[in-house]
């Protein structure tokens, strides 16, 4: 009997996007703390876009404080995608994590990876993948395994730079491509489904009940179909949790 191919993530819903942004400093922190102690490193690739901001400005502000604490000297931060912009652009994600957590936060500069969103797509997506492999150690056919890789979803289901109908979502070799952006003309650098799937572990934020049209389908109603990219990056040799805020979650079925 085939077994069918069941897409069940661990979904957890949150009160607010606020609780939401704590639950996933917690996991950051914990990640951290543990792969540091372990095997002193950590390799996490930071999510693009705006939810995430709230996480980032929490663990700069507990560091801060002292409440939260983290290693960072043994923090490799790489970034799931970047728009093709310089790094001072109000789109680059560089620019978001750089103003809300890195330039707050003892990380040395060495350990801060930043996708060259300035140069050629092309170019900066194979210089992205070489230093990816440099740093980072490959488990599996060459793939660099990075211990959390953080994402977000768009109400297309498109996650990292990978939106649907784009040619990077066919890529199954390479870690890292250029692919065409949303906007007329635009293009992006993404860390490719592979290479997302490659992870230890992945954790999905996800707030807003302008998304939750589209979490219907991706964790409930398509979900065997897995024709949204949010809904193939599948990895093996850790865990996948989508962290959901209610008004995200509005249109899931009653969670047994
Ligand atoms: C980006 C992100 C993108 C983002 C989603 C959700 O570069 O914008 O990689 O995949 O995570 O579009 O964006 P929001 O968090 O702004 O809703």
């Amino acid at each position: 009997m085939r077994s069918t191919l069941i897409y069940s993530p661990e979904v957890r819903v949150y009160p607010d996007a606020v609780a939401v942004a704590e639950a996933a400093a917690e996991v950051f922190a914990r990640a951290a703390t543990r792969a540091v102690a372990e095997n002193g490193r950590f390799y996490v690739a930071l999510a693009g876009g705006s939810t995430p901001k709230a996480v980032y400005q929490l663990l700069a502000d507990d560091e801060a404080s002292g409440r939260r604490k983290l290693p960072w000297t043994g923090i490799e931060v790489f970034f799931g995608d970047e728009r093709c912009v310089p790094p001072d652009h109000a789109e680059s994600n560089f620019r978001m994590a750089h103003e809300t957590l890195l330039a707050r936060v003892p990380i040395p500069a060495a350990n801060i990876h930043r996708i060259r969103g300035e140069m050629d797509p092309q170019a900066a997506a194979a210089a992205y993948e070489v230093e990816l492999k440099r740093v980072v150690p490959s488990h599996h056919a060459m793939l660099p395994r990075l211990d959390l890789v953080l994402l977000g979803m768009g109400q297309d289901g498109h996650t990292a730079s990978l939106f649907p109908g784009t040619p990077g979502l066919q890529e199954t070799s390479h870690s890292v491509v250029a692919n065409p952006g949303p906007e007329p003309a635009s293009w992006r650098v993404t860390l490719t489904l592979p290479a997302l799937s490659a992870a230890s572990n992945v954790l999905f934020l996800v707030i807003g009940a302008e998304k939750a049209p589209m979490l219907r389908r991706v964790l409930q109603t398509d979900a065997a179909g897995a024709s949204y990219p949010a809904q193939r990056v599948r990895p093996t040799a850790g865990w996948l949790r989508w962290f959901l805020d209610e008004a995200a979650a509005s249109q899931l079925n009653a969670r047994t």
